[in-house]
């Protein structure tokens, strides 16, 4: 049994990749952190509490955490994920409640009573929490046995600025702190996410499940789908952040490289960019392992069983 913190900004693939989580006897989710970013803090801790209560988990602690990035203003995709954050299906308004302690404590303090190496973080938003949780306190870093998060891009470059990937783009500081923080590190970007696209067929099978939390997913890939459709003319849209739960579940159909991965906080131009040193120039230190590929049918074949079982 894997044990696990997700930290999410939910977010239409936020919420498909916590239905991934919950339907894995695999994975432990001690808690789930909620940050700002698609939308604001006080939405992304509803959506949580929403998916949750969808999946029947009134048992999972929920957490708010920071509510900006770490020295900049926060930038939100509405444009994507509509205003609420999870489009698509209405779903009731939560009863399961918010945890009162603040999310990095609760990161803090789960890490602190765990074994060195014993938890996995699943960052799926911007870094926030996390590299605030670290600069805090840094004696938790030996209790991570691997940090899993979506976020950057290379061979596909950038989908929220020309060079860069949104979850790093919103707080390249937090990401900088995370991506030097000596932490295992296996990085899902857009290189892999963009292979795995809600094609028609893959959302028949799922449909075809006929419960609802496939008419949830549905409506909700429904919706999200719509604006990377129109930008890249493609069959389908990628499902970035359920990419990091498959990957703790069959990291086998994932193929990448152990590379040095930078993030450039500077640049006005490239800010929030990830310098994947994908083919080995710079003879910086490798510090990622970088995906590239993913087998996007087992992929879908694991996803649509998984949810199957909720
Ligand atoms: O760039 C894709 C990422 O940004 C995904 O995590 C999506 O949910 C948004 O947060
Ligand atoms: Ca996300």
């Amino acid at each position: 049994m894997q044990k696990i913190i997700i930290d999410t900004d939910p977010g239409q693939d936020d919420a498909v990749a916590i239905l991934l989580a919950l339907a894995s006897p695999e994975l432990q989710v001690l808690g789930i952190t909620c940050v700002a970013g698609n939308v604001p803090l006080p939405l992304t801790t509803l959506n949580a509490r929403k998916i949750c209560e969808l999946a029947g988990r009134t048992d999972i602690e929920i957490f708010a955490g920071c509510d900006a990035p770490i020295k900049r203003k926060l930038i939100t995709a509405e444009h994507v994920h509509g205003k609420t954050g999870l489009d698509g299906i209405e779903l009731p308004a939560p009863t399961m409640p918010l945890q009162d302690q603040h999310a990095v404590d609760f990161i803090i303090e789960t890490l602190r009573a765990a074994q060195d190496h014993e938890i996995t973080l699943c960052p799926l938003g911007p870094l926030t929490n996390i590299a605030t949780a670290l600069t805090r306190a840094p004696d938790i870093a030996i209790k991570i046995k691997q940090i899993v998060l979506m976020g950057g891009a290379y061979f596909e470059v950038g989908n929220i600025t020309p060079t860069a990937e949104f979850n790093i783009y919103v707080d390249p500081e937090a990401a900088e702190i995370v991506f030097k923080s000596g932490i295992d590190l296996v990085v899902l970007p857009l290189d892999a996410t963009h292979k795995v696209l809600t094609t028609r067929a893959r959302m028949d099978r799922i449909k075809a499940l006929n419960t609802q939390i496939a008419q949830a997913v549905i409506s909700w890939t429904d919706f999200f789908e719509r604006f990377d459709m129109e930008k890249y003319g493609s069959d389908g849209a990628p499902l970035h952040d359920p990419c990091v739960i498959a990957y703790l579940l069959q990291p086998d159909i994932f193929t990448g490289r152990y590379i040095n991965v930078e993030i450039e906080t500077q640049s006005q131009l490239t800010l929030g960019m990830t310098v994947a040193d994908w083919w080995g120039v710079s003879g910086r230190k490798a510090n990622a392992t970088f995906m590239g590929d993913v087998r996007a049918d087992a992929f879908y074949e694991l996803l649509t069983q998984r949810l199957s079982q909720l």
